[in-house]
């Protein structure tokens, strides 16, 4: 599990966030398919449903949460939390995209629809930009396994390399989003909601894709320590941060 406390990152300002996101953004990965070969028919039958419901869930044009993010940046005088978080929504949908192109190769289509991301957008705009992070900050966590048991379901470099793309980018935005819920009151209710959050959205999520958590090395147990460990952190980034 990736240790927080030793990233320099959670002491960032919106303005350090932003000066990162910009520099993230120039080294974007250009996928290598040039090795890449057809996979065998157990494999694409146990990846590619969660890899569907993955590639859903990352793309979004972030309208309804700008709206609340301009609130929240006027409020908190942060006018720079505007830009990061719109650096923020182009990143996630770079993420939907290098998905996109290994569907593609594939010949895999993209989901119109999704049970879990129609609840979870539901449950992001149920209250004001706390609400939307802490949301996705939940499914950042979760995102973390998953792409490492992802990674270990084939021996294609090509989504090995999406796989360590995305954990290089979203381990930042769970330091990110942890920043912004820093100025929020985080009582104990606030912190047992978002316990319960995170772990009635892992039965979900073990119920739907637990092949592919088996096949990249997770059982039931450690995926639920890795990723309660994961919200713990979160919490105490929280705290400690705290304004
Ligand atoms: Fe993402
Ligand atoms: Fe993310």
């Amino acid at each position: 599990m990736v240790d927080f406390k030793k990233s320099k990152m959670n002491r960032f300002t919106y303005k350090e966030w932003n000066d990162y996101f910009s520099r993230n953004d120039k080294r974007r990965l250009k996928i290598d398919f040039s090795q890449e070969k057809n996979l065998p028919e157990a494999v694409r039958r146990r990846i590619f449903p969660s890899v569907r419901e993955f590639q859903k869930g990352e793309g979004s044009d972030g309208k309804y949460l700008m709206e609340r993010v301009e609130i929240f940046a006027d409020e908190n005088q942060v006018p720079e939390y505007k830009e990061a978080m719109e650096r923020f929504v182009r990143e996630e949908n770079w993420h939907s995209a290098y998905m996109k192109k290994y569907m593609d190769f594939h010949h895999v289509g993209a989901k119109e629809t999704s049970f879990l991301d129609r609840i979870f957008r539901s449950l992001r705009r149920l209250g004001g930009v706390k609400c939307e992070v802490t949301v996705l900050v939940t499914a950042e966590m979760i995102a973390l396994t998953y792409y490492d048991a992802l990674s270990r379901n084939t021996d294609s470099i090509a989504l090995k390399s999406i796989c360590k793309q995305m954990l290089h980018d979203e381990i930042p935005h769970v330091m990110f989003q942890s920043y912004t819920l820093s100025h929020f009151q985080n009582n104990l209710p606030d912190k047992l909601m978002w316990i319960i959050l995170m772990e009635v959205t892992l039965l979900f999520v073990w119920g739907a894709f637990r092949n592919v958590y088996r096949s990249g090395g997770y059982d039931f147990s450690m995926f639920l320590k890795e990723n309660m460990g994961y919200l713990q952190q979160s919490i105490e980034l929280v705290d400690t941060q705290r304004r």
